[in-house]
C-alpha cells in the first residue's frame, strides 16, 4: 500500500464510522483467506471490531463475523444479559443476542452460528481465545474446521487508520511528558526502591491523561538493567547508577511504550557511558532506516551492526523492535529473518539494548510510524542518561 493508497484507506472515505468499517473490511480478508467468518470472544480483535473493550471472563461472550462472500449477513454478538446495555451503548452491532446466568450458553452460541450458516466450513478463532470456549465452540459446530482469527485480522490491524495514530501520537505524548518528570525528579530519586519509582511513575501518567498502565513498568536499577524484562523490585536505586525506565500508559485503548536509561543524583561511570552512546547510536541507525518498502529485518540489521562494530554484539539479546497496537506487542516485528517490507501506517518500536550481567543494562526506545518518506517519531524526548 502506498502513502497515497494509505491516505485514503486511514480515513475512510465511506460515511461509515471506524468499527463499521473495519468489520467490512474484516468480512472481506475472511474471503481473501477462504474463511466462512470469524469469532472474537473479549479480546483485542473484539476492542478492534466493535470499540468494547473487556478482560476475558468465564462467561462465554462472543462476536461472530461473517465472510462477505456469505451475501454480506451481518455481524452479530451474543453477550451474558448483564452486559447487553453497555454493549448497546458502546458498539453499533445491529444484533446482539444474551443468554442469562442458568441458560445454556452452548445452545446459544449453536443457535447463532446456525442463523449465520457458521455450523460448517473454515471458522477463524481469536488466536488468545480460553480453550474452554474454543472447546464449546467445536461443541457448537462440530462439522467446522478451525483457524485463528489473525489470519485475516493481522493484515488490517497492522496499518493504522487515523483513529489509531491519533490514539498512539496522544499515548506517545503522555509518556514523554513523563520522562520529563523523571528529569526533573533527579537525584530525589535516590534511595526510593525501584517498585516506588514504578508507582510514582503511574501517578504522573495517570495526571498527564493516560489511562493505567500499558504493561509492568519496567525500573530496572544497576545490575538488574541486565534482565531486558526485570519490572521493579525493592532493590534501591543509588546515586549515578543507570536506571533502565521502560513504561507506558493507554489512551482511547492504544498503548505507549518507550525506554529511557537514566542515572539519577550523580553520573554513571565511563564504562556505562560508552554503552550507552553506542546504543544511542543503534537507536538512532535503526530509526533512519525505517521507510516504506524496506524490510522489517532491515531496521534490526542497521541497529545491530553498531553493536556489533562497538563489540557487544552478544549483549544485544532481543529483536530491534515490534509492532505497536491495541497490542503492545504485535506485527511487524523488526526481527533478523522477518523480510515483510514496511508500508506507510505501521507503527513500530525501534529499542536496541546492551546488557551485561552482574553489571548494567541500556536500552533506548522510541515509536515510530511509517511515513511515504521514512518515518515519525511518536516519542521526541532527550534519549541521553542525564
Ligand atoms: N523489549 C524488547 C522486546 O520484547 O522485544
Ligand atoms: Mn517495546
Amino acid at each position: 500500500m502506498t502513502d497515497d493508497e494509505h491516505a485514503d484507506w486511514a480515513t475512510g472515505g465511506e460515511s461509515a464510522g471506524p468499527h463499521e468499517r473495519r468489520r467490512e473490511r474484516a468480512a472481506g480478508r475472511l474471503d481473501a483467506v477462504g474463511a466462512a467468518g470469524l469469532i472474537a470472544f473479549p479480546s483485542r480483535n473484539l476492542q478492534y471490531l466493535t470499540g468494547f473493550a473487556e478482560e476475558p471472563g468465564e462467561r462465554h461472550f462472543f462476536l461472530v463475523v461473517p465472510a462477505a462472500a456469505a451475501g454480506e449477513p451481518e455481524p452479530a454478538l451474543l453477550v451474558p444479559a448483564l452486559y447487553e446495555t453497555q454493549v448497546r451503548e458502546a458498539t453499533t452491532i445491529g444484533e446482539i443476542r444474551t443468554w442469562s446466568d442458568g441458560d445454556d450458553p452452548v445452545a446459544a452460541t449453536r443457535e447463532l452460528l446456525a442463523d449465520r450458516g457458521l455450523d460448517s466450513g473454515r471458522l477463524l478463532v481469536d488466536d488468545t481465545m480460553w480453550a474452554r470456549f474454543t472447546q464449546d465452540l467445536r461443541a457448537a459446530a462440530p462439522d467446522a474446521t478451525w483457524g485463528l482469527a489473525g489470519e485475516a485480522l493481522a493484515d488490517l490491524r497492522v496499518r493504522k487508520d487515523e483513529a489509531e495514530l491519533a490514539a498512539l501520537r496522544s499515548a506517545a505524548g503522555v509518556a514523554d511528558a513523563v520522562v520529563g518528570d523523571l528529569r526533573d525528579l533527579g537525584a530525589d530519586a535516590v534511595g526510593m526502591t525501584e517498585a516506588a519509582l514504578a508507582d510514582w511513575i503511574a501517578d504522573r501518567l495517570a495526571e498527564r491523561g493516560g489511562r493505567g498502565v500499558s504493561f509492568e513498568t519496567v525500573v530496572a536499577a544497576g545490575e538488574n538493567g541486565a534482565k531486558p524484562h526485570h519490572g521493579h523490585g525493592d532493590r534501591e536505586i543509588r546515586a549515578g547508577e543507570p536506571v533502565v525506565l521502560d513504561f507506558g500508559t493507554r489512551v482511547d485503548g492504544y498503548p505507549s511504550d518507550q525506554t529511557r536509561t537514566l542515572a539519577f543524583g550523580g553520573d554513571p561511570p565511563e564504562a556505562y557511558r560508552e554503552v550507552h552512546e553506542v546504543v544511542r547510536e543503534a537507536q538512532a541507525a535503526g530509526v533512519e532506516a525505517v521507510g516504506p518498502g524496506v524490510p522489517a529485518s532491515a531496521v534490526d540489521r542497521a541497529a545491530r551492526e553498531v553493536i556489533e562494530a562497538a563489540g557487544y554484539g552478544d549483549a544485544f539479546v532481543h529483536r530491534t523492535g515490534h509492532g505497536v497496537g491495541l497490542d503492545v506487542h504485535e506485527e511487524p516485528y523488526l526481527v533478523a529473518g522477518n523480510d515483510r517490507p514496511l508500508e506507510p501506517g505501521m507503527v513500530c518500536s525501534v529499542e536496541p539494548g546492551v546488557y551485561l550481567d552482574g553489571r548494567f543494562g541500556c536500552r533506548i526506545e522510541d515509536l515510530v510510524v511509517v511515513t511515504k518518506d521514512g518515518c515519525e517519531r511518536l516519542n521526541r524526548t532527550d534519549r541521553g542518561w542525564e
